[in-house]
């Protein structure tokens, strides 16, 4: 498979796949999600929970997302590489926003940025995307709203706010966006959205009408025993076979079977 580009993706239906998309951290992760075909690669905040411990993503800095986006593009070899504009770097200005995702595109090495925010964020998507940043947006449930949306909720649920979260993708889309994430909204809102933009929308949360679907790498593999949002599914007990493998190293280390003569040098 060719690698895909900005340009590639699309809205699925037809003989067009959804897009797969997962976040990624580091190298080692990073090269085997390609490996296994996922399309996108979201170097995502979510780093400052199931990498730094954080309770959310607000403390994540510029310098985090610069390094971990350089480690995340050292690995793929087809996937697209997204990263996020973390939440003190962009939000002053679109000049502050375009200082940013240049860091992340020149020193990180991604194709693209992703943002949050909707209305508000329609300048600066605007001035990226006419300086050759492509850019990603994000609604419904933007995590570094946290504390304004008053938690982790699920978002849209009134017609009203409905009616705002579809004008807001239609606003992102004309200043210029090339795709939405689309996260913890009601089904039905999601595919409206979808159905109303013509640029692909990628779900989290948002029922399975969107163009893709996207996940939090830590909850795909089971590794992350804390939150865990309802619309994540675990594909293996990642956390349990780590501690499995681990205890069997502490328990050959302490009996003496492990290094065998194999491990060790004449
Ligand atoms: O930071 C992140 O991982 C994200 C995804 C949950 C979409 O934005």
């Amino acid at each position: 498979m060719s690698a895909l580009t900005v340009d590639g993706l699309h809205k699925s239906g037809g003989d067009r796949e959804p897009l797969v998309a997962v976040t990624a951290y580091d190298y080692t992760f990073a090269r085997l999600a390609d490996e296994a075909g996922v399309d996108i690669l979201l170097v995502g905040d979510s780093l400052g929970m199931v990498v730094q411990g954080e309770a959310t993503t607000l403390p994540v800095t510029l310098d985090h997302m610069v390094y971990h986006t350089r480690c995340v593009s050292r690995g793929r070899s087809r996937a697209l590489v997204v990263a996020d504009l973390p939440f003190r770097a962009y939000k002053a200005s679109p000049a502050q926003a375009l200082d940013s995702a240049a860091r992340l595109m020149a020193e990180g090495g991604c194709e693209m940025v992703k943002l949050e925010g909707g209305r508000a964020m329609v300048e600066t998507v605007a001035f990226l995307q006419e300086r050759d940043i492509p850019v990603m947006g994000h609604l419904g449930l933007t995590p570094q709203s946290v504390h304004q949306l008053g938690g982790y909720r699920v978002q849209g649920r009134s017609p009203d706010r409905a009616a705002a979260l579809v004008e807001e993708a239609l606003d992102l889309e004309r200043a210029g966006a090339r795709a939405l994430v689309l996260e913890a909204v009601p089904r039905d809102l999601a595919r409206r959205v979808t159905e109303s933009v013509g640029i692909p929308v990628i779900g989290i949360g948002a029922g399975p009408d969107c163009d893709g679907q996207v996940l939090v790498l830590q909850d795909v593999l089971g590794l992350f025993e804390g939150f865990q949002p309802r619309f994540a599914k675990r594909y293996m007990d990642g956390a349990g076979a780590v501690r499995d493998a681990l205890g069997g190293f502490c328990r050959e280390v302490r009996s003496g079977a492990f290094p065998a003569d194999e491990h060790s040098f004449e």
